[in-house]
């Protein structure tokens, strides 16, 4: 009996063993199959972003706290204010989509550090991402892909593909449970992964970052949302930051051992110290489409020194299509309203 429950283990773990081994193996994503597969599933918008692609530019400014000094020697901590190139964003990749829906808002950002070094992060309105590996989002994107007669996505692929991967579901599930957000500077965007911060003595933390508005979030009934109409995020943003009113505490939540951290679909478990590194304050919002931030492509790989990626796998499988989708972008001429 002892025996037989051995090799049952035995078998589990080799099982296990394999599993990794088969994800760790996994064929990498060709990027530019990615970004084939963003435009047949979405739709293609020559000169637009293929994800993000209704934005508006603007400019901030950081500056650093005493208790991020203490996790990383970044300089993007020294306490000196630093310039950001921001973009605010709807989700999807179409440029004429509704801004009162439930659905994403992102927050790009461009520390343009001393010495010419920068930190680039793209930033979204929901604690997960929507698939926790490159293959299974591109087997995500390629479920959703609209059938050439009916012009909608077979529901049966759909369905398929989400039971055989639930996480897919996660982030849909968290807008659904969300109201409209009201502004882009009354959310949380959340970085998603988990990134590792050294500091001067050598000690390293992991943890997941968080972008909170000073001024509290808020959403708006499905009365007031149906009253703003389908655009009014660029304006409304615009007399907010003319007011002085828009900033957000960069926060970090650390990870402990044991806590996965290289996933964009498990956040890390409740209550997790938070360590607030910053103050952003937006200083300025593009009067039209126009701005510094429609030529950048906003890769989670351009990082500073004393701040690292995880072992998440969708970390560096972003770098390569977004600086394709820039490419394509530039080529067709770049726009992004
Ligand atoms: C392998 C996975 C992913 C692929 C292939 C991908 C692909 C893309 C592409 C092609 C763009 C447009 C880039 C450009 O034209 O400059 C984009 C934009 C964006 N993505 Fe992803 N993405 C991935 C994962 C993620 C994840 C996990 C997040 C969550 C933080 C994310 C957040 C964003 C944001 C916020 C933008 C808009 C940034 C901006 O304003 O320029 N993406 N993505």
């Amino acid at each position: 009996m002892k025996s037989l429950m051995l090799t049952a283990v035995a078998l589990a773990a080799s099982t296990l063993t394999l599993t990794a081994y088969a994800q760790s193996t996994a064929a990498p994503v060709d990027p530019n199959v990615f970004v084939n597969q963003f435009e047949a599933t979405f739709g293609k918008f020559e000169g637009y972003r293929r994800s993000g692609a209704k934005g508006i530019c603007a400019m901030g400014e950081f500056v650093g706290s005493a208790d991020a000094r203490a996790l990383s020697t970044s300089s993007a901590f020294s306490g000196n204010p630093i310039p950001v190139v921001m973009r605010f964003s709807v989700g999807g990749a179409n440029p004429k989509v509704a801004d009162n829906g439930k659905s994403q808002r992102n927050m790009a950002l461009q520390f343009n550090l001393p010495g010419g070094e920068q930190w680039q992060m793209g930033n979204i309105s929901a604690p997960v991402f929507g698939a926790s590996s490159p293959q299974q989002f591109l087997g995500r994107l390629a479920s959703l892909q609209p059938d050439p007669v009916t012009k909608m996505a077979d529901p049966a692929k759909v369905k398929a593909f989400a039971d055989a991967n639930p996480e897919v579901l996660l982030q849909g599930k968290y807008f659904a449970s969300q109201p409209v957000p009201a502004s882009f500077g009354s959310l949380n965007y959340w970085g998603v992964h988990a990134f590792g911060f050294t500091n001067a003595a050598g000690a390293k933390q992991f943890g997941k970052w968080v972008f909170e508005p000073a001024g509290g979030v808020k959403g708006l009934s499905d009365d007031e949302a149906k009253a703003k109409g389908p655009s009014f995020l660029f304006d409304d943003l615009r007399e907010r930051v003319k007011q002085g009113n828009v900033a957000f505490t960069f926060n970090l939540e650390l990870a402990q051992p044991g806590d996965r951290i290289d996933s964009a679909t498990v956040p890390l478990p409740e209550g997790r110290k938070k360590v607030n590194m910053g103050m952003l304050k937006v200083t300025s919002v593009s009067a039209d489409a126009a701005g510094d931030c429609l030529t950048i492509t906003y890769n989670p790989m351009v990082l500073p020194k004393g701040v690292e990626p995880s072992a998440d796998p969708m970390i560096a499988a972003r770098a390569a299509p977004y600086v394709i989708g820039l490419s394509r972008r530039l080529t067709e001429g770049a726009k992004q309203q």
